[in-house]
Parts: structure tokens; C-alpha cells; sequence
């Protein structure tokens, strides 16, 4: 008797082990984003950022007794390879929780797959406004584009004091779009004018007719919301067409490549983003040595909200009654003063998180820290 119901026994486990249902000894956490591509630093940085939280949570145990195991897509830069990558996460692998994507399109492609299937989604630095509304299982641990573009307005217009500005948008890009537009509405409601709003595609390289009717325009600067590949090239051919006023941006400019690829027509130039590892907050210090002890460079804006992400996201876990999407979900919401290194995180009932922006300037393939910019009542 003993022994036959010890073979039941065995043959229904292993029954369980070839069903699809997910091994329990682990946390199975999805994470999605560019690892290849020309916006391959900012998936490679969070992944940097995302792997280094995942060590020290696992050296301490874990979760409740339980590792978290990561499962990593690579989306590249693509919304419709972004699209896959969650689809796999959720029906294949069975993650709890989702971490990505940076660029805004993708995470905006893939929310309403997470959303529908109840996976909590975490966002660490797709600032698009209209990501969160997609629905209450989608999270990001950074501001908005609403802010970030006042900061750069009002930037340009009292700090440059400038009034004439000209906007260069990559329009397919929600991130872009977005981001043009808030600054277009503030610099504008500032008493500003836009004296040329020129467009390129993702994955141009020739962007000299734009700057030509640009440069016809005398602006005092010009704002370009793209990301660094296409930054670095603009810069560039600016420089070459005899345009020498400053070149203004947004986080989408936060990479090492930037520097490679713009060299000396950046200097002068400046742009927002989430995080400096030149400020000299101890905790910011504290995880910019470990960063460093551990990949040997420093970590930029995406390495960091990859840690804060990640972080938010397992103090819900360890906060959670179980691993059901409606639970994890409850507990990411109520996040309140989480002490991260880009910042005091407090998920708002819009589910963004309301954070101060830094200004940097490039001088000579380095940045220097400017100022820091706190929001006052902007969602
Ligand atoms: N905010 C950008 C977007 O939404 C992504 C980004 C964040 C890029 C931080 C660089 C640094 O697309």
C-alpha cells in the first residue's frame, strides 16, 4: 500500500513537472527592452541597473525563502517586437511582474498586454504621459514628459533667457511627440515663440535640409526631444551648416554613445534627465561605487532607475500576500517615500511617481551638473 501510493505520488509530480505550471521555488520576474539596436545602451544600462538589485535581494535570501528569477527579452527598439517579448513573459515563462521597457512606444505597445492579462507592469523611464493611463496595472517610477518639458522651457526661457526657439521632433516617436509638445505649450504660455517645428524619422542620417530652414529661422537654441543616436548625428551636421547656438533635450539624450557620436558639437548643448552620479548624496555614492565595483563604469540615468525599478518592485513583493497579479499590484501602489538613488519615489494615485529633474551640460564628452528642478503641483 505504502509503495503504491508513493509511485502515485511520484508519477503526479511528475505530472507537474511537465505540465506548464511554473516552478514555486522562485519569483519569476519578466523584464523587456532594447538590448541591440540604436537604442541598445538604454536596455543594456537598466539590465546593468535591474541585475545588480536582483544580486543583493538573492545574497539576502531572496523573497520570502524564494530567489527571484529573472527572464530577459530583448526587444530592439522595436513596439511590435515589444509586443512578443510580454506575450512570451506572460504565457510562457509566467513572470508575476514585468520591468520595461524604456522608450516610450514600446512600453506603450506592450501595456495593454499586461493590463489585460493582470501583470503588473513597472516602467522605469518611460516618461510619455499617457503610458499609466493605459490602465491601474501599469507603473512608472519616473516623472512625466509633462514636467520634464516645463523644466526645459522654463529652462531655456529664464535661465537662457531666450525667446525664439526652434523644436526638432522624431515624429513617430511618442516619447518625441510628446515631449515637444509640452515644451511647445510652456515655452509658448512663457511668453516664448517657436519660430520652427522640423521633423525626422528614427533611423535617419541626413537631417540638413531640416537645419537649413532651421538655421534661416535665428533661433536662440534649438530643442530636439530625440533620442542619442539621431542627437549625436544632428549635432553634427549643425555644427557643419555654421548653426552655434545651443542644442537643448531631454533624458532620451542620457547615454555614453551620445558623446561618441557628437563629439565636440555638443559642447555647450544641455539636457534633463533622472540622475547624476555626480551628486554627492551618500546613498547615490554608495550605489555608484558598487555600480562600479561591479561593471567598472558609471551608472547613467537608466542604470539607476533600473535599480529603483526593480527595487520598488520587490519591496511589493516582500509586502504581498501572494504572487497574484491583483496583490503585487496593491502593494506597488501603495509605495510611499521609497528611498531609491534617483530620487523619493511615492507612487501617486495616477500610478506615475513625482520626481525632481537634473540639467546637465556637455562640455568636452563630460557632463556638469547644473541644477536640480522639483516639481510643484504638475502631475
Ligand atoms: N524617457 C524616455 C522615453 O520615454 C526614455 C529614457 C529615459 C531614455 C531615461 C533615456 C533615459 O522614451
Amino acid at each position: 500500500m505504502h509503495w503504491k501510493s508513493f509511485i502515485i505520488g511520484l508519477s503526479l509530480l511528475g505530472m507537474g513537472a511537465c505540465s506548464y505550471q511554473p516552478q514555486t521555488h522562485v519569483i519569476r520576474i519578466g523584464e523587456y527592452g532594447s538590448l541591440t539596436g540604436s537604442e541598445a545602451t538604454f536596455g543594456i544600462s537598466t539590465e546593468e541597473g535591474i541585475q545588480l538589485a536582483v544580486q543583493k535581494i538573492n545574497a539576502q535570501g531572496g523573497i520570502h525563502g524564494k530567489k527571484i528569477h529573472m527572464f530577459v527579452l530583448d526587444d530592439q527598439g522595436q513596439p511590435q517586437e515589444a509586443v512578443i517579448a510580454v506575450t512570451k513573459l506572460i504565457t510562457e515563462d509566467h513572470v508575476a511582474a514585468i520591468l520595461g521597457a524604456v522608450a516610450s512606444s514600446e512600453s506603450l505597445a506592450a501595456a495593454p498586454i499586461c493590463q489585460r492579462n493582470h501583470v503588473p507592469m513597472i516602467s522605469p523611464a518611460s516618461t510619455n504621459p499617457q503610458l499609466t493611463q493605459v490602465g491601474n496595472y501599469i507603473f512608472r517610477v519616473c516623472f512625466t514628459d509633462t514636467f520634464q518639458g516645463r523644466v526645459m522651457a522654463d529652462f531655456a526661457r529664464y535661465h537662457l533667457k531666450d525667446k525664439r526657439i526652434a523644436v526638432l521632433k522624431d515624429q513617430r516617436s511618442a516619447y518625441s511627440v510628446g515631449l515637444a509638445q509640452a515644451f511647445i505649450h510652456r515655452f509658448k504660455q512663457e511668453g516664448g515663440t517657436i519660430v520652427s517645428i522640423q521633423s525626422y524619422d528614427a533611423g535617419d542620417i541626413d537631417f540638413k535640409s531640416q537645419l537649413t530652414v532651421i538655421r534661416q529661422r535665428k533661433p536662440q537654441a534649438i530643442f530636439i526631444p530625440g533620442y542619442y543616436t539621431e542627437v549625436g548625428l544632428i549635432a553634427r551636421q549643425a555644427r557643419q551648416l555654421g548653426i552655434k547656438v545651443p542644442l537643448l533635450g531631454g533624458d532620451g539624450w542620457d547615454s555614453s554613445k551620445l558623446f561618441q557620436i557628437g563629439g565636440r558639437a555638443l559642447n555647450g548643448c544641455y539636457f534633463s534627465t533622472h540622475f547624476t552620479a555626480l551628486s554627492q548624496n551618500p546613498r547615490v555614492q554608495k550605489f555608484v561605487k558598487e555600480f562600479k565595483e561591479q561593471y567598472h563604469s558609471t551608472p547613467d540615468a537608466l542604470a539607476s532607475l533600473g535599480y529603483d525599478a526593480a527595487g520598488v518592485l520587490f519591496q511589493a513583493l516582500k509586502a504581498s500576500r501572494n504572487l497574484s497579479g491583483a496583490s503585487i499590484r496593491k502593494q506597488i501602489q501603495h509605495t510611499r517615500h521609497y528611498q531609491g538613488v534617483t530620487g523619493s519615489i511615492t507612487i501617486n494615485a495616477h500610478r506615475n511617481a513625482i520626481k525632481s529633474a537634473v540639467i546637465l551640460k556637455i562640455e568636452n564628452k563630460k557632463t556638469l551638473y547644473i541644477a536640480s528642478v522639483y516639481p510643484k503641483k504638475i502631475k
